[in-house]
């Protein structure tokens, strides 16, 4: 049995992925505001070091996994909010993590990001202020900015940062794998308040999927579960593309 700490267990890739492990017979101790062991906000520095505290009480200093789960959709009208829970949120619940991870048995850690950061509107400046950890310039930043262009920029950010810091003497070279699952349109609550949204869910609707409709909460929970366990011993620094080929077909030339 190994212990998994995750955020946005309360829902949607979450809730699914706290399910998918528990069936595998772990423990996962779940984060979220609300319907979770740990209850707490993770778009403020004071939410996020209250949760990663208890985190490490809760699991006696030591964590076999960590997954960086929760997040806010393009549809929610704060982009001071989507940078704060999509990027920050993440970034440092899984720094926060690292030291738990030290002391566990071949640790793995997983960022859930997006393939919108691949789209155009994701190559903006506040990709670069983000991987400075300037949270202050970013809350400024993103006042100027369309809130999809925020999702899709905070969630380029995250990757960049796990391609950063995998390879790392933190991570890599403390025995502690860091990855990245990339997921398409999936069906969750969170995709469907963007369906809900004008404007933004005919964009939605119109994405090309070349295997056919949205993907499920289980289809991403199954590739969270494997960059977590030893079937994914040699994956560092990955971006696991789960998202029915879109990313494949926009960018046929990159990878
Ligand atoms: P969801 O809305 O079903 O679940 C997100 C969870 O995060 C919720 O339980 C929510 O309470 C929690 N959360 C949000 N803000 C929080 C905060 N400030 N503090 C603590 N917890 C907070 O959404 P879904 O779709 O399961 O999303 C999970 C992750 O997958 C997100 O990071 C999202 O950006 C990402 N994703 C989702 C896609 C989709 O189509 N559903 C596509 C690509 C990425």
């Amino acid at each position: 049995m190994r212990t998994i700490g995750l955020t946005g267990s309360a829902s949607g890739i979450g809730a699914a992925t706290r399910a998918h492990l528990e069936r595998a017979g772990h423990r996962v101790i779940g984060i979220d505001q609300r319907d979770a062991d740990i209850c707490g906000d993770l778009g403020t520095v004071e939410g996020r070091a209250l949760v990663m505290g208890t985190l490490a009480q809760q699991c006696d200093g030591r964590l076999d996994g960590f997954v960086a789960c929760a997040g806010v959709g393009p549809q929610v009208e704060s982009g001071v909010l989507i940078v704060a829970v999509n990027y920050f949120g993440a970034q440092a619940t899984l720094a926060a993590a690292q030291p738990l991870l030290a002391r566990g048995a071949a640790p793995a850690a997983v960022a859930v990001a997006s393939n919108s950061a691949s789209l155009p509107n994701a190559l903006a400046p506040l990709v670069d202020i983000c991987l400075r950890g300037d949270e202050a310039a970013a809350r400024t930043e993103v006042l100027t900015m369309a809130t999809p262009s925020v999702y899709g920029a905070a969630k380029r950010a995250l990757a960049l940062w796990v391609r950063r810091e995998a390879p790392g003497p933190a991570w890599a070279g403390a025995g502690i794998r860091l990855n990245a699952v990339v997921p398409g349109a999936v069906q969750t609550p969170l995709l469907q308040g963007g369906l809900d949204t004008p404007g933004l869910g005919d964009a939605i609707r119109n994405f090309p999927i070349p295997l056919g409709g949205f993907g499920t909460p289980a289809q991403i929970a199954a590739a969270i579960a494997f960059l977590l366990s030893p079937d994914s011993a040699f994956c560092c620094g990955t971006l696991l593309f789960a998202d029915g080929g879109t990313d494949a077909l926009l960018r046929p030339t990159e990878f």
